[in-house]
């Protein structure tokens, strides 16, 4: 009997593996998802999986004619990963520990390249592009997510404000590097992807908001504490930390009584290309 006709699926285990990505992978994923030619035979590559997505989700929607590779250093998300490759029986997925400045694939070996929000992740971007266009084939499909410059607008907004009526000029700018460096200006991508031979098929910008009651809830939400609080606080002194904060925090609250709450707009873009 064909082994899709019946769900032998054991729903316990299912509660240590289920959830393919968190709320703030999501937007970004479904849209990347959206932007595949899914084709079969073919070898594909996902950079920055993390816990497992979209590689599992694009080796199943594949089928399992293809072979998709994935290339991740984070060991603990690795572990995590080949639980739900073992649970959910997939056969077509090849994990590498490792940096995507270096890929262990040979020269025009790959039909289809993946990341998202995994190449804005990585040390340098110019070096894990250069090393794309070396393993795609051409006409090799290179699609990815990345959030933009103008993330949390809002906040920033505010933190600039206060650094500001603080005269902390030099922080401001520390401000406006950092966030340079965690997202680079869509331009700069662009012209780096086009400087190793790949031509834009589709470049999509769209947005999702991170919604909050207040800004006391946003501050201690925990995904906002773990990704973000501590570039934010390698930026300002220690001694002004607290007073920063808390007068963010106060207006931030002040903000959402007459708003109705706060939102953190999070624009992004799917960038879909191809090796000429
Ligand atoms: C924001 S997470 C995205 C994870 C996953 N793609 C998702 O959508 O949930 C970024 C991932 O990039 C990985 N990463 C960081 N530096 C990297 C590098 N140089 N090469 C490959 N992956 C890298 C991190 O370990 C992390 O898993």
């Amino acid at each position: 009997m064909k082994k899709y006709l019946s769900n032998d699926f054991d729903l316990s285990d299912y509660a240590n593996v289920s959830d393919e990505c968190s709320i703030w992978s999501a937007p970004f994923g479904l849209k990347l998802l959206d932007y595949i030619d899914y084709k079969q035979n073919i070898s594909a590559l996902d950079i920055g999986f993390g816990t497992g997505f979209p590689l599992t989700e694009i080796a199943l929607r594949l089928g399992e004619s293809s072979t998709v590779f994935g290339i991740d250093p984070w060991s603990d998300a690795i572990a995590r990963a080949r639980k739900k490759i073992e649970y959910y029986r997939i056969s077509n997925i090849k994990i590498f520990e490792g940096v995507a400045e270096s890929i262990p694939l040979k020269d025009n070996s790959v039909d289809l390249i993946v990341s998202n929000n995994g190449i804005n992740n990585v040390s340098d971007i110019n070096q894990v592009i250069s090393e794309c266009s070396r393993i795609i084939k051409s006409g090799g499909q290179f699609v990815q997510t990345m959030n933009l410059d103008k993330s949390m607008f809002e906040f920033y907004g505010q933190l600039e404000k206060v650094l500001s009526d603080l005269g902390m000029n030099p922080e401001i700018e520390l401000m406006k590097q950092h966030i340079y460096q965690k997202r680079r200006p869509i331009d700069e991508i662009i012209s780096i992807i086009q400087s190793h031979g790949f031509i834009i098929k589709d470049l999509e910008h769209d947005q999702f908001n991170y919604k909050f009651s207040n800004g006391s809830a946003m501050l201690n939400h925990y995904f906002i504490r773990l990704a973000f609080m501590d570039s934010w606080i390698k930026i300002l002194p220690e001694k002004k930390l607290e007073q920063i904060f808390d007068t963010i925090e106060m207006q931030l609250n002040d903000q959402a009584k007459t708003l109705g709450g706060i939102k953190l707009t999070i624009p992004f873009v799917i960038i879909n290309a191809i090796k000429k």
